[in-house]
């Protein structure tokens, strides 16, 4: 297939992802493409290249937005998966994937691009089965769509989960005693290097539907492990036994990584069998890419770590059908609120904002830090995601970043930080920080879910009073720190 010296046009679905926004900027790069975005909200895109792509609002269970989103384009990629939708989310899958076809099929669209997950139907988990069907509808029509699915298995990248989870462990542990399944098969690939296969797929010259299955040498988990642990120059002893069942695992990666029960279930779950490549269309098709290998990506990844260079991060998405990125009028709706208004005189409100937008993370909530880590522990315990995602960044925050157990869902510079509640909680939550003037006002926003709800929010009462009082307090004097410095 060839297109000539004309521009091509790109969709990017799934592009407030972990794949998609590392995508973007990769596709940016090439003069001869036209990217336009398919996102459920503007505001996450990335402002520094939103002006430099078109951007769509939508999803794809909206037939309108979708059309919208596909018309006058020659390649599309799905990056698009409903895992954290919830029990429903093999339909949800399943229908957004058709949708999705039908739509390029009416646009004239020449090609989708997938990425799915490695591994046979016979022993794939209940989520890698979702992702298999995802790509068997995609490429149901190959006399009107070409598609090119590509499998990968464990991809290894600052920010991705499975890293995450690795890093974790052996940072933590220097003992790990872990389930059999660490003698299972897999075939990991560095993120930059899917990145690769996934942009030459859109150049390749060749007709009708491919499945390319990506990754480097065949090893076990558990040489995952210690392999990460060498690359860090950590020494660390792994004794695998027969007792840890699947849900024993799930429970022991909740309290020792930053993913939440649902999830970590999921990777424990897709753990269980193989994920090795089934074909050779990768060197076949693909010569001139050549992944590097897995000690070397887990180094590429902790590097940029250190660099603070985090491009994008498993919890980038909003997790649900329903975006959680909120309106004003969610909050005009909570019914309960805790609320400080503190004069910081002459210090520059520009101060107060940088100030605002380094709380959290490695560096806390400068005051009361052990009552934050009791309540991340809570939440932990409860199914939540506790403290540990911290942040992709020291002081860069984002609209849809996630926060320790809050998310970023209002950004605006020098001006608003709003953050949304992603702990478990018997109703829904915001913290708000608003400069106007000389004023910072910090309002934590309650609505809670009917008589539980309401006793949650007596209950931590005494907590808010001191935590709350002394947190504004503390912004102001580190903005003010960093004034006299
Ligand atoms: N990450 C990995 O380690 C890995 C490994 C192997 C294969 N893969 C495959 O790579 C693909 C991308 O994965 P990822 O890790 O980048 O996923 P991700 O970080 O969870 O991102 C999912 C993206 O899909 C968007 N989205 C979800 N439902 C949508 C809908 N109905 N309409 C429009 N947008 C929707 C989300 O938007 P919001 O931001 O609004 O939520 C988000 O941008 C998936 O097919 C996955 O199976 C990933």
């Amino acid at each position: 297939m060839t297109y000539g010296p004309l521009r091509k046009k790109i969709l990017i679905t799934g592009a407030t992802g972990y794949i998609g926004r590392r995508l973007q900027i990769r596709l940016l790069e090439n003069p001869a493409v036209d990217l336009r975005l398919l996102v459920r909200n503007r505001n996450k895109v990335n402002p520094q290249l939103g002006h430099e792509m078109e951007i769509v609002e939508g999803d794809t269970f909206q037939q309108q937005q979708l059309a919208q989103a596909v018309a006058g384009v020659d390649t599309t990629y799905y990056l698009i998966h409903s895992m954290g939708a919830g029990a429903d989310f093999e339909r949800l899958d399943r229908t957004s994937a058709e949708n999705f076809r039908d739509a390029c099929i009416a646009a004239g669209v020449k090609r989708i691009v997938y990425l799915g997950g490695l591994g046979v139907k016979e022993s794939a988990s209940k989520h890698l089965l979702s992702r298999i069907e995802t790509g068997e509808i995609l490429s149901a029509r190959p006399a009107e769509i070409q598609t090119i699915w590509v499998r990968a298995g464990v991809i290894i990248g600052s920010g991705s989960a499975s890293f995450e989870i690795i890093r974790n462990l052996v940072q933590k542990l220097p003992l790990m005693i872990t389930p059999r399944w660490v003698t299972t098969q897999t075939q990991p690939i560095a993120v930059d290097d899917v990145l690769s296969y996934l942009i030459a797929s859109h150049d390749l010259d060749y007709q009708g539907n491919l499945v390319v299955d990506i990754g480097c040498g065949r090893m076990k988990f558990g040489e995952m492990l210690s392999e990460a642990a060498e690359a860090m120059g950590l020494a660390r002893f792994i004794i695998p036994v027969p007792v840890l069942t699947p849900r024993l695992s799930a429970y022991w990666l909740l309290l020792f990584t930053p993913v939440p029960f649902k999830i970590a279930a999921a990777l424990v779950e897709g753990l269980k069998s193989e994920t090795v490549m089934q074909n050779d269309h990768a060197v076949r098709y693909f010569p001139q890419i050549r992944p590097i290998a897995y000690r070397e990506a887990v180094l590429q990844a902790i590097n940029e770590i250190e660099q603070h260079q985090v491009l994008s991060r498993w919890c980038d998405s909003s997790g649900g059908a329903v975006c959680d990125i909120t309106t004003q009028e969610d909050i005009a709706a909570a019914v309960l609120r805790d609320q400080r208004i503190y004069d910081f005189g002459d210090i520059a409100g520009e101060k107060i904002y940088a100030a605002l937008c380094s709380i959290g993370g490695e560096s806390g909530w400068f005051t009361y830090n052990f009552l934050w880590k009791l309540r991340g522990l809570i939440d932990k315990f409860f199914g939540g995601f506790g403290l540990n995602r911290g942040r992709r960044d020291p002081t860069d925050l984002r609209v849809g970043d996630a926060l320790d157990f809050w998310k970023v869902v209002d950004l605006k510079p020098n001006k608003r930080l709003l953050l949304l509640a992603q702990m478990k909680l018997p109703g829904k939550a915001w913290l708000e920080f608003d400069l106007q003037g000389h004023t910072l006002i910090q309002t934590a926003h309650f609505y809670p879910r009917g008589i539980w709800g309401r006793l949650y929010w007596y209950s931590v009462l005494p907590f808010h009073f001191l935590v709350f009082r002394d947190l504004i307090k503390k912004i102001v004097n580190q903005a003010e720190k960093k004034t006299s410095t």
